[in-house]
């Protein structure tokens, strides 16, 4: 898929509540991965809680580093270049990542390498385990619909490494508004898998839930959809009436997936791409990726199920195609809580 030289990254990634370690080859194989979930610590306050987010990142990085070589049966003297995803996210979290990706460089002499948590969703698509058989490499250009629980956008991708924005949330992200409507619908954290478990049960059709209408085409909105839930359910809730959740969780998603299908298809066919690429933690949803690989039009790529929310060999991915462009930093560098893509 490249013309860069080989190169093995060990990429370690702490931008919200994973810490996570991976280690990859030439940007797509994929020899280990650990992820240590902090879920069960952050359910009981119904979302990600900052400051227990860091202290449990500080507890888990360096293990969590140890068993990512072990799995892959390397040393550090097999790596080439260590990845660090330096933002968006927590400033706490990323600080604990950063830190341990200084301390391997500077105790290896490795170099190190920055990489957007963004970019990193993109190139998870391209991942598969060393040893099974490449899937088919990136077709530029491309649609890359990225959805996670901050951020929501379309990027127009004309090469590696080259992004154009067309649109963004002008309010909740699409992952955020899933958690929210959970919270509404009385569902355990995290929200997108839970809705997705009571939308299987329900009738998407039974609740008519706006789908945001904008001036820019490429732009979303998902607060006007939150706030119609919640009318909803208030209204049920006056009436005495028992909550249909099964069928209020599928409607809502079915008014986001549609919401997020119908722009990504728009944009696609007016920018003429060879693929679309759907990344980012909603693209674990069922419906969305059902509703995508439904379509004959475009040729699409999602990544397996394991590599949608966060992780590191994302990192270790977008990780190699810096590093073989010479995208190599400094241990002075410092996170970027709000760094944006493009
Ligand atoms: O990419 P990610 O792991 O973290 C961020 O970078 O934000 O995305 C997490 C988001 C959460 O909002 C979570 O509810 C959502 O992805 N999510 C899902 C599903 N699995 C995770 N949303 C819908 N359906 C799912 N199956
Ligand atoms: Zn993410």
């Amino acid at each position: 898929m490249s013309s860069l030289p080989p190169a093995r990254i060990l990429a370690i990634e702490t931008s919200c509540d994973e810490t996570a370690c991976a280690i990859i080859e030439n940007g797509r194989a994929l020899l280990a991965s650990t992820v240590a979930s902090q879920m069960e610590l952050h359910a009981r306050f119904g979302g990600v809680y900052p400051e227990v987010a860091s202290r449990q990142h500080v507890l888990s990085i360096v293990p969590v580093v140890e068993q990512t070589l072990v799995q892959a049966n390397v040393t550090l003297n097999d790596i080439d270049a260590i990845a660090v995803t330096r933002g968006p996210g927590l400033a706490g979290s990323l600080v604990v990542g950063m830190n341990m990706a200084k301390g391997l460089a500077l105790g290896t002499g490795l170099p190190i390498v920055g990489v957007n948590h963004l970019e990193g969703h993109i190139y998870s698509a391209w991942v598969y385990h060393a040893g099974e058989s490449a899937p088919p490499e990136p077709q530029f250009p491309l649609m890359a619909l990225l959805v996670s629980g901050g951020h929501t956008e379309l990027n127009l991708m004309t090469d590696h490494l080259t992004y154009q924005r067309l649109g963004s949330t002008l309010d909740d992200a699409a992952g955020e508004a899933f958690d929210k409507v959970a919270r509404l619908l009385s569902l355990p954290y995290p929200g997108g898998p839970s809705i997705q478990r009571a939308a299987e049960g329900g009738d998407p059709a039974r609740f008519k839930f706006p789908r945001a209408r904008l001036d820019s085409p490429y732009d979303f909105s998902f607060s006007g959809l939150k706030t119609a839930v919640l009318y909803e359910v208030n209204d049920l809730k006056k009436k005495n009436k028992f909550l249909p959740v099964e069928d209020l969780a599928a409607s809502f998603q079915a008014a986001v997936v549609e919401t997020l299908f119908e722009k990504t298809m728009q944009a696609a066919r007016e920018f003429k791409v060879r693929e679309i690429l759907v990344a980012g933690g909603v693209s674990a949803n069922r419906a969305l990726r059902n509703v995508f690989m439904s379509q004959r039009e475009f040729k699409v790529n999602i990544p397996a199920f394991s590599l949608c929310t966060d992780n590191a060999a994302m990192i270790a991915a977008a990780g190699y195609y810096r590093y073989g462009r010479g995208h190599v930093s400094g241990l002075e560098m410092d996170v970027q809580p709000t760094w944006a893509l493009s």
